[in-house]
């Protein structure tokens, strides 16, 4: 039987990408899923490919921006499934502008959508599985976790932010049989850049490296054997991970490589 099973699991991020691939793989594997996005039509689009019955499934759409409802949403959850198993915190926002170029509304954004919301959302869920004394919460970090990058100054900062937070997190609440699984992606074929924040509105373009990169349905599965081995940290991506390593290692090295990228 699949590890899965019956397990209620909330995606956010779930209408596009590696949360779309998620659901539909926990779907198959026989999950009970809470769907969100803003997009509400993108979120029954997928709801409609995962062929769950109505009694299995939920959608609840709202913006990360704000996350003040989050108590509600997530005893609308509990009101359906009566439990929630794990939260994939993986809903997002990539930036493609230089730190001078970016407003300090939009820095905020990015924490606000990358940052703020994870932490709420987990706070929201947090109750109802220590009371379960069980739960796994999942965050979608990224390399850029791992170190800075050209034009990504707000959304590194917010991805780093989540490691501080989670990793401590993870200390704190596994004495209430919660788990934690930071997960950070190197470079998946989704519309992450497509959809990221520049100084003149949506960047709107695919970057070329992203376009030979591990599609999101591999991602998605290797995530879910994350989730099952009860893995801490783990890299998803292809041969761009060796920068995390080269940066803890080799970090003059690391320095050369990282400028050898510059846009400019
Ligand atoms: N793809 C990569 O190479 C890569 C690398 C490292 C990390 N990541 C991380 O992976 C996660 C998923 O991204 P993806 O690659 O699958 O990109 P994606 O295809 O652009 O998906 C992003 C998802 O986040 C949702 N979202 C964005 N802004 C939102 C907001 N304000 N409120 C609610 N939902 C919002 C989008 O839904 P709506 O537009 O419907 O709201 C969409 O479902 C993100 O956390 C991203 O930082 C991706």
């Amino acid at each position: 039987m699949s590890f899965f099973k019956d397990k209620v699991i909330w995606i956010t991020g779930a209408s596009s990408g590696i949360g779309e691939a998620l659901a539909l793989e926990l779907a198959k594997q026989g999950g009970r899923l809470i769907l969100s996005a803003r997009r509400e039509d993108e979120l029954k689009r997928v709801a409609a490919l995962t062929k769950l019955p109505d009694l299995d499934i939920m959608l609840l759409p709202f913006d990360l921006k704000d996350t003040s409802k989050a108590t509600a949403l997530a005893a609308s959850i509990l009101n359906k499934f009566g439990r929630i198993d794990i939260l994939v915190n993986n809903g997002g926002m990539s930036q493609r502008a230089e730190a001078e170029k970016t407003t300090i509304d939009i820095d905020r954004e990015l924490m606000e959508i990358n940052y703020f919301a994870y932490v709420n959302l987990t706070k929201a869920v947090l109750p109802y599985m220590k009371r379960q004394k069980s739960g796994h919460v999942i965050v979608i970090s990224s390399i850029a976790g791992k170190f800075g990058f050209y034009l990504r100054s707000g959304y590194s900062a917010a991805k780093h932010a989540l490691h501080g937070f989670f990793d401590s997190f993870r200390l704190e609440t596994e004495k209430d049989g919660i788990k934690t699984l930071i997960v950070c992606p190197g470079k998946i074929k989704t519309n992450i850049s497509l959809n990221a924040v520049t100084d003149k509105g949506a960047h709107g373009k695919m970057d070329p490296s992203h376009e030979n990169a591990m599609s999101a349905e591999e991602c998605a599965r290797i995530i879910l054997k994350g989730i099952q081995n009860n893995d801490e940290e783990i890299l998803v991506g292809g041969k761009e991970l060796l920068a995390v390593k080269i940066k803890r290692f080799f970090p003059k090295w690391f320095g050369r490589i990282i400028r050898k990228q510059s846009p400019f």
